[in-house]
């Protein structure tokens, strides 16, 4: 597929299909994503694919934690409280995909339900964590696997795959690490959920805006 067809085509998949993705697919992409850039070339991270029955062993303790209301305590502190535009574009996504899925804003149980179902990486028959070393956390490593994870995300629209990048799943490390073997010397930074799409999943219909180029590029260039 042509790069920019994929960049625009690539969106956040929330309903996907039970059929597991082929290991040698699953290679071929993270071969793929590794070419992304990173500070100095340190490729800081590290990939912990899950499949089969560790994935459903992680989707069930994570679950667990998150109907005990286990407050949530991920390696990279809490997101913070935001405000105006930034507020605005969190309530926007939230507020579409609720309507596609027919959750009320007063319905606590559905709201619960997704929330549990984000916690189960939408129920995608595979997903990637992707930690890093205690020694190579910082700023520029961490940026750097932003540009792997979004690598990702665009070689998986060649295969056919869709992906959700997400935090949630990784609000509960030790219990990732309890499951996956992740040892304790690597921070749990983010969770990418990996399957065939359910395009007949209401949330998959959601199409998220963007903010004109205008309102957030300035030119200096005369
Ligand atoms: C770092 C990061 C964390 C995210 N965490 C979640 C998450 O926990 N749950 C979720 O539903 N989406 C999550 N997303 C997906 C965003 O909501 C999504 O990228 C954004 O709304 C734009 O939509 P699009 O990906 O469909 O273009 C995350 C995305 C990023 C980059």
């Amino acid at each position: 597929m042509d790069l920019v067809e994929s960049i625009k085509s690539r969106k956040s998949i929330r309903g996907y299909q039970p059929t597991p993705v082929p290991q040698e697919t699953l290679t071929q992409i993270l071969e793929i994503a590794t070419r992304a850039p990173s500070a100095t070339n340190t490729q800081p991270w590290k990939f912990t694919i899950l499949g089969g029955k560790t994935l459903e062993k992680l989707k069930s303790a994570l679950q667990r934690q998150g109907m005990a209301g286990v407050e949530p305590h991920p390696d990279f502190g809490l997101n913070p409280h935001l405000t105006g535009v930034y507020r605005n574009r969190q309530v926007e996504v939230g507020k579409s995909l609720f309507q596609l899925m027919g959750i009320a804003r007063e319905d606590k149980k559905k709201r619960t339900e997704w929330e549990l179902k984000m916690l189960r990486f939408f129920d995608a028959p595979n997903a990637i964590i992707i930690s890093l070393d205690e020694e190579a956390s910082s700023f520029l490593y961490v940026f750097s696997l932003g540009a792997v994870s979004q690598t990702i995300a665009l070689a998986a629209v060649n295969f056919g795959l869709g992906t959700c990048i997400e935090y949630i799943p990784v609000h509960y490390p030790e219990i990732v690490r309890q499951i996956t073997g992740i040892p304790e010397s690597q921070k749990i930074a983010i969770g990418i959920a990996i399957g065939y799409p359910d395009w007949d999943f209401p949330a998959n219909k959601f199409q998220s805006a963007r903010e004109p180029l205008v309102n957030v590029a300035t030119w200096k260039n005369v």
